[in-house]
């Protein structure tokens, strides 16, 4: 077991970090490529509780989506990370966690990797470690594992760091960052029903034909040529995935329409956020107007019968710390 100094390196007791929605996989990048999306932002506080001296959580909720939260702490992905770290390090201690719940829950927008981000680059800073970015994403996964039942780090890593975000490899993690141009905006679709993470996951195969695997590389490569290039026409042709898209469209009534729509008012590529249900278009601003494509996108589902809540935004910074005291 790893122990880092008792694990107390300032005179700080509580911290307050902000962390964005994130979108993943875009396309063919599933647990590979994720982006940080300035459309909703989650708060959580940590308070050590200093009379504790044992390892031990306390969860509270708030927020537009808190009641949607597990409150069982070993479905939290908050306090699940957190444990996790306290382990990891032998850091016997009583941390209060208070979430604030922002960022829409079972949407396909990283919801539950904010709680475990957040959490993590506030465990960090508030125990005065500073552990390596790698390290913190690799942590924050781990609470991915109650929503989502596997480790997965494309939500945690730009949740964290901000921007595009790459997985190079997860063992050791090894999280590439870069920087989205800044004529790419976010189209946004969120319609009114929920996708679990994990019945999303447990359909998908575990073995797929060579072909497919083959055009997925080609299309990734381009997303990320695109992003070194500045050039979001090749980001969005890039955004077509052969082998998990396919699969879970099905859990999406209008996932065609809206796709045609999408492209019909401008978009330069449109997938499914994360494992859903909300659809996210990358627009060039320069050429389109993102706030046209979201509508086109919920005229899309409106068609199918789903009320949908558009919106715009575009790809913004990592966690940030608010405050500590
Ligand atoms: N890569 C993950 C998945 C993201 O598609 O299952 C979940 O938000």
């Amino acid at each position: 077991m790893a122990t880092v100094n008792g694990g107390r390196g300032n005179n700080h007791s509580a911290i307050r970090v902000e962390v964005p929605s994130t979108t993943a996989n875009l396309g063919p990048g599933f647990d590979v490529f994720g982006m940080a999306v300035g459309a909703f932002w989650d708060a959580v506080e940590l308070e050590e509780l200093e009379e504790c001296g044992k390892r031990y959580l306390e969860l509270e909720l708030s927020g537009r989506y808190g009641k949607l939260v597990p409150r069982k702490q070993d479905a939290n992905s908050a306090c699940l990370a957190v444990k996790h770290f306290l382990e990891k390090f032998g850091i016997e201690r009583g941390i209060r966690i208070r979430l604030e719940k922002n960022i829409p829950v079972g949407k396909g927008l990283g919801s539950s990797g904010a709680s475990a981000a957040g959490a993590i680059v506030g465990l960090d800073r508030l125990l005065g470690l500073g552990l390596p970015k790698d390290e913190l994403v690799a942590l924050a996964a781990f609470g991915e594992l109650c929503s989502a039942g596997s480790p997965h780090a494309d939500n945690v890593a730009p949740a964290i760091l901000g921007g595009f975000v790459l997985i190079q490899s997860y063992d050791p993690l090894r999280a590439i960052g870069m920087d989205p141009p800044p004529n790419l905006e976010l189209a946004i679709a969120i319609p009114d029903i929920e996708i679990s993470t994990k019945e999303a996951r447990a359909m998908l195969p575990a073995q797929v034909p060579l072909g497919e695997v083959a055009r997925n590389i080609g299309r990734a490569s381009s997303i990320v040529a695109g992003i070194l290039r500045g050039d979001v026409s090749t980001i969005g042709s890039g955004m077509v995935d052969a082998i998990v898209e396919p699969i879970r469209a099905k859990l999406i009534p209008g996932y065609d329409i809206v796709k045609k729509k999408a492209y019909e008012a401008g978009a330069c590529g449109v997938a499914i956020s994360g494992s859903g249900p909300t659809m996210l278009a990358v627009v060039d601003n320069t050429a389109a107007k993102a706030s046209e494509v979201a509508k086109a996108m919920a005229e899309g589902f409106s068609e199918v019968g789903l009320k949908c809540e558009p919106l715009v935004a575009r790809p913004c910074g990592g966690a940030k710390v608010v405050w500590m005291r």
